[in-house]
């Protein structure tokens, strides 16, 4: 992944800026900032409200509303396995528990040192392959615990 600037009020305002003028902007100038930083900084919300005359309120409802933005620093490597139906129908759920343990880390959470964010999503558009598994950019299909431990085997 990708390395991310740490958070810059300054940094922000001029992402913010590039689109002045424009309209419908909030929603390019969050992926901008997600791009940018590797997550929503909560400061950021009440530059965007004064920037783009929204509430707080407004800004806080679209971040949310989106699974896509992240309100807190992700991991060096992000893994992410579906839990949706197709993938639990072939044991998705225990791919989960074996997860957290080999990666020692509960589902949507980051691993205390950095290493490692597990994510929990619902289809990775891989359906007759499950259960489906997404390390960063690259997709898995028919992830057991084996093949989990030899794909999480460079993790950490
Ligand atoms: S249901 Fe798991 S990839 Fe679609």
């Amino acid at each position: 992944m990708a390395a991310h600037t740490p958070w810059q009020r300054n940094r922000a305002l001029a992402i913010v800026e590039s689109y002045r003028g424009q309209r419908g902007t909030l929603l390019p100038i969050l992926h901008d900032l997600q791009h940018e930083f590797g997550f929503i900084n909560d400061e950021a919300v009440p530059v965007l409200a004064q920037a783009l005359n929204l509430s707080r309120a407004e800004v806080h409802g679209v971040i949310s509303f989106y699974h896509d933005f992240k309100r807190q620093p992700q991991g060096r490597t992000v893994v992410k396995l579906c839990r949706a139906e197709a993938c639990q129908s072939v044991g998705a759920n225990r791919l989960v528990a074996h997860a957290e343990r080999r990666l020692g880390v509960t589902m949507g959470g980051t691993s205390a040192d950095g290493s490692v964010t597990l994510e929990g999503v619902f289809c990775l558009g891989n359906c007759a392959l499950g259960p489906a598994v997404m390390v960063d950019d690259q997709l898995h299909g028919r992830v057991d615990t084996v093949r989990f431990d030899s794909i999480a085997g460079d993790i950490r």
